[in-house]
């Protein structure tokens, strides 16, 4: 059994690996640990201490994938809802659907007996208003939020407040290979914009006959080069592990237009290898690591692309 998430996964990560040891079904123990990453602002990139849209508004993506089926539930820009992976997996043990997103996501989440809540923290919030104070002109403020919001998507990218997300990876030669993920997306992102995190093949995938992956930061990138399914197809056509993921950072490192920052991709395989690669993000990433042999959990680099 092997478990990897990043590092902003450790408010979960030992329900997950607690309730796995338990013999718990895998995308169950994934969905709670994401829970408690949800809900912790400390956290400042999934959840409640995420950041919110251009707006104000916190849209929430996460999602689902159980490798042994191929079955997907995703949920994309929902209002007023936590927790979201919980939410992308009654998405899929309940609808015909894969995804569901803004106010069809919300009106499900009320059927199924999820509270409504503003998820918006007041730090987020405080933050997000001196932002829009510093990039608008005085008229702009007095007619915000009236004014066109497209000039101002490509002048406040905020370096400071990474495109992070929280990703879980379980892999087990009787449970299978799975993938769970959340976030808040790009801070101050433009209303209605989906990253990668909800959409499989770029920000997670899984198949357990092969392997899963599954990324952080720039969806913007993943989401042109399919990432994490480029990494579980190039396993299926037999490369290692390794050069499954050298492969995809190829492909991210042939984009030369549009929106283009650092991606950290997170894999593992049906052998039970894993690699953690950091495309171009600043600063050292870290992950987690648990496989059954450990006592407890290990904090390790991800190694530089
Ligand atoms: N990878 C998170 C996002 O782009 O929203």
């Amino acid at each position: 059994m092997l478990l990897l998430a990043n590092k902003e996964a450790w408010p979960g990560f030992p329900t997950t690996v607690q309730m796995l040891r338990e013999g718990a079904i895998s995308l169950d123990a994934m969905v709670a640990g994401i829970s408690k990453v949800e809900s912790e602002v400390r956290v400042r990139s999934v959840g409640y201490g995420g950041w919110p849209n251009m707006l104000g508004n916190m849209e929430l993506d996460g999602a689902v994938m159980d490798g042994n089926t191929r079955d997907v539930g995703t949920v994309g820009a929902v209002p007023n809802t936590l927790p979201v992976a919980r939410l992308a997996h009654e998405v899929m043990k309940r609808l015909p659907h894969v995804m569901l997103t803004g106010d069809g996501a919300r009106r499900f989440a009320s059927e199924i007996g999820f509270s409504e809540d503003d998820v918006l923290f007041e730090d987020s919030k405080r933050v997000w208003w001196e932002r829009l104070e510093k990039e608008l002109s005085p008229e702009e403020l007095a007619k915000f939020p009236d004014i066109p919001l497209a000039p101002l998507s490509r002048t406040i990218t905020d370096p400071e407040r990474v495109r992070d997300t929280t990703v879980f990876l379980s892999a087990d030669p009787t449970r299978g290979i799975h993938a769970a993920t959340s976030t808040s997306g790009w801070a101050w992102k433009y209303p209605g914009r989906l990253g990668d995190s909800p959409i499989p093949g770029a920000g997670f995938y899984a198949d357990s006959r092969y392997g899963a992956a599954a990324c952080t930061h720039t969806g913007e990138m993943t989401m042109r080069c399919s990432t994490a399914r480029t990494v579980v197809l190039a396993l299926k056509f037999g490369y290692s592990l390794s050069d499954a993921v050298k492969l995809a950072v190829e492909e991210l490192n042939e984009l030369s237009s549009g929106f283009l920052a650092g991606v950290v991709i997170h894999a593992v395989d049906a052998k039970g290898n894993h690699e953690v690669v950091n495309f171009r993000c600043e600063g050292e990433i870290r992950y987690w690591l648990w496989e059954d042999s450990m006592p407890e959990p290990e904090l390790r680099a991800a190694k530089q692309a």
